[in-house]
């Protein structure tokens, strides 16, 4: 069985489409097991750092089940916040009909948005799934207003530490063996650590948000050195 990894290309974003529509119906409930619960302070943070204002146009991009757009709304309840995902089914498991944010399907290479539209772009868990990170990033650039800002939660390549042989059978190990039990998708839950691992360093995306034009690029380490937030700003 190939995993996405030793894929590319087409080939690969179909893979991971089809692996998120399997997973759907259990992401949520797995991604608090995986994180311990901590999600919920790194979803905060990530509003904390996009600053929006009274009536902000907000995009979560790769939007999954919508938790990080929902929060949006919940610190600012005046913004429209659009949460866009490829995987129709992630969507649909996140639709509350009490939501008032609204969905786009969407693949985040090819934004079917104007330019200068948003005054910030938010993900969480994407990058490290999509098949062209500079054009991922370049979209989101094109689409933020002047002055707008782009923020990244995701996993990132541990350094090594006192704790990477825990982290290691925390990542190798639990969570495949936990997320194969409750979606019968042992395959997906083996494919996001290991895409964890071979993603790139915290420097690294930040030298490609540079890369593309942002400028005040920043982040911040968090969970033992497994994940981190990024953030930065479109030059008015
Ligand atoms: C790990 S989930 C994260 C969901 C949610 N953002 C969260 O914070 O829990 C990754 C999401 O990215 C989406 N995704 C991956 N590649 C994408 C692309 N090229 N365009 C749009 N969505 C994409 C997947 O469909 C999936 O819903």
């Amino acid at each position: 069985m190939t995993t996405p990894l030793e894929q590319t290309g087409k080939a690969r974003a179909e893979h991971v489409e089809k692996m998120f529509s399997k997973i759907a119906p259990k992401y949520d409930l797995m991604n608090k097991i995986m994180t311990g619960g901590q999600d919920i302070y790194w979803r905060r943070e990530v509003i904390c750092r996009a600053k929006l204002d009274a009536g902000a146009s907000l995009l979560d991009l790769g939007a999954g089940t919508g938790d990080l757009a929902r929060e949006g709304l919940k610190q600012n309840p005046t913004i429209h916040a659009l949460a866009a995902d490829f995987t129709l089914n992630m969507m649909r498991a996140g639709r509350r009909d009490s939501d008032k944010l609204d969905w786009s399907a969407t693949d985040a290479l090819n934004l079917p948005f104007g330019d200068e539209v948003f005054d910030a772009i938010i993900s969480g868990f994407l990058m490290r799934n999509v098949i062209d990170i500079p054009r991922a990033l370049k979209e989101q650039y094109r689409a933020l207003k002047p002055g707008g800002r782009i923020v990244i939660l995701d996993t990132t390549k541990p350094r090594k530490n006192i704790l990477t042989p825990l982290i290691n059978i925390h990542l190798h190990y639990i969570i495949p063996f936990v997320g194969g039990l409750l979606t019968g998708e042992r395959d997906a839950y083996t494919y996001l650590p290991e895409s964890t691992q071979q993603f790139l360093r915290a420097e690294e995306l930040a030298a490609h948000m540079a890369a593309v034009g942002f400028k005040n690029i920043n982040f911040e380490i968090k969970m033992f050195g497994t994940i981190a937030i990024h953030w930065g700003v479109k030059d008015s």
